[in-house]
């Protein structure tokens, strides 16, 4: 998989221009346009192949063209592909079913993405205050968290760069530092409603909540009568080495919002609620896409195959050998203070801003990783991946550590 040849080739160059041409630039892409994935491997439109330990931030849970997911998209779609909410249909039950019996006694709303899955989990909250607490409506969120680009979702996410352009948004978010129970505590009121964190912040650099202050925001919601809200959105679907990261803690949250891996690669996302905040009636929230029988059905395949394949043991073992070598990779010269998170979802907190010239040195060497910023990596690959897969990402990840590391020393001299 090593080709440190020119990357900009003919193909990819006509695809950039094209791309600038008819995309709004929100994103700033990599120099790679992929074609095809097949398990942990993805190849571009010249044919190199790379390993991928991004599995499209924390989507493909399964790889890419696992069988159960072809064949469920294939069958469900000959089937049918879209109703509407106003009939039943099966495959959404399965799913229903399949995740509630991952996670705690709840019901699901179904809908298309994760932001989507924050916003049904602030309207339960704002309606539960209406009912419960005397028309109660401040969401407790954290310094660092990233929820989504709705406006409501972006009210609960912390990063000034993500919301000052679309100012103003809703009223009723306040931030506080993270894994800082203290800081809660302080600004709870008579006017607060809710606390909606991650249990471990992905988009800031896999920074994880203590299991302590996790079961420390369950008692205090228990004790002062609010909803916990959990946003797992990245951190679930067996990614850290359990089901739902809260599980570490011991706890059940009243709300848990879901997406990402659900789908295997298909867009959806979900809003588990409990019995205490399991409030919303006919009429109250809707969606037309939300929870189609394509998407369920698949998600449905996707848990089934979590469990057949014991992927979330799997999480845990191949995560805790990834989390070593990155810790040995470290001891042995590369620049990394810090490696954190779990299971399959690492960061890598280096001592020089050199993440995104490591992230260009490993797509050469044939490795998809993610820089959350300057000095932040991410890992989030596949379940599926092996233990040769992660010694392979990490031969290659020291590769990229000196050629990043040769390419600062030369420029600075
Ligand atoms: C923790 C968390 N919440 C919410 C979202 C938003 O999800 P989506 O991009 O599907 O709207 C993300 C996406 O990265 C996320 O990581």
């Amino acid at each position: 998989m090593s080709h440190p040849a020119l990357r900009i080739s003919s193909a990819l160059s006509a695809i950039e221009e094209r791309a600038a041409t008819v995309l709004m630039p929100t994103y700033t892409h990599q120099p790679v346009a992929i074609r095809a994935g097949s398990g942990c491997t993805v190849t571009d439109v010249d044919g190199r192949e790379y390993l991928d330990m991004v599995a499209g931030i924390a989507v493909n849970v399964l790889g890419h063209g696992h069988p159960a997911v072809l064949g469920t998209i294939a069958g469900q779609a000959a089937r049918v592909v879209h109703l509407s909410n106003l009939y039943f249909s099966e495959p959404q039950l399965d799913a229903a079913e399949r995740l509630v019996a991952t996670a705690f006694p709840s019901r699901v709303f179904f809908c298309n993405s994760g932001t989507e899955a924050v916003e049904t989990a602030i309207k339960i909250a704002r309606k539960w205050g209406k009912l419960n607490r005397d028309g109660a409506s401040t969401i407790v969120c954290a310094r660092g968290a990233f929820h989504g680009r709705t406006m409501g979702a972006l009210a609960a996410t912390s990063n000034r760069h993500y919301r000052e352009p679309f100012e103003p948004l809703p009223r009723g978010f306040v931030h506080v530092p993270y894994d800082d129970l203290a800081a809660v505590e302080e600004v709870v009121d008579g006017r607060t409603v809710a606390v909606l964190m991650e249990p471990i912040e992905g988009q800031s650099g896999v920074v994880p909540m203590s299991d302590e202050t996790v079961r420390g925001l369950r008692g205090l919601c228990d004790q002062h009568n609010l909803l916990l809200i959990l946003d797992e959105i990245q951190t679930g679907m067996g990614r850290t080495g359990r089901w739902w990261a809260h599980q570490h803690a011991g706890i059940v949250p009243d709300v848990m919002a879901v997406a990402k891996g659900l789908g295997g690669g298909l867009p959806i996302g979900a809003v588990l609620a409990g019995p205490r905040a399991d409030i919303l009636e006919s009429g109250d929230h809707g969606t037309t896409f939300g929870g189609g029988p394509l998407v369920t059905a698949v998600a449905a395949a996707v848990l089934d195959a979590i469990e057949s394949e014991g992927l979330v043991a799997n999480a845990a073992r191949v995560g805790e050998r990834l989390h070593r070598g990155l810790v040995e990779l470290g001891q042995r010269g590369a620049p990394i203070a810090q490696v954190r998170g779990r299971g399959l979802m690492l960061g890598v907190v280096l001592t020089e801003p050199v993440a995104p010239a490591v992230v260009a040195a490993a797509l050469d060497l044939g490795l998809l990783i993610n820089a959350t910023s300057r000095s932040a990596l991410r890992l989030v690959p596949p379940l599926v991946l092996t233990a040769a897969q992660a010694d392979a990402a990490l031969e290659m990840l020291a590769a990229a550590f000196e050629v990043a590391g040769r390419q600062r020393a030369e420029g600075s001299e």
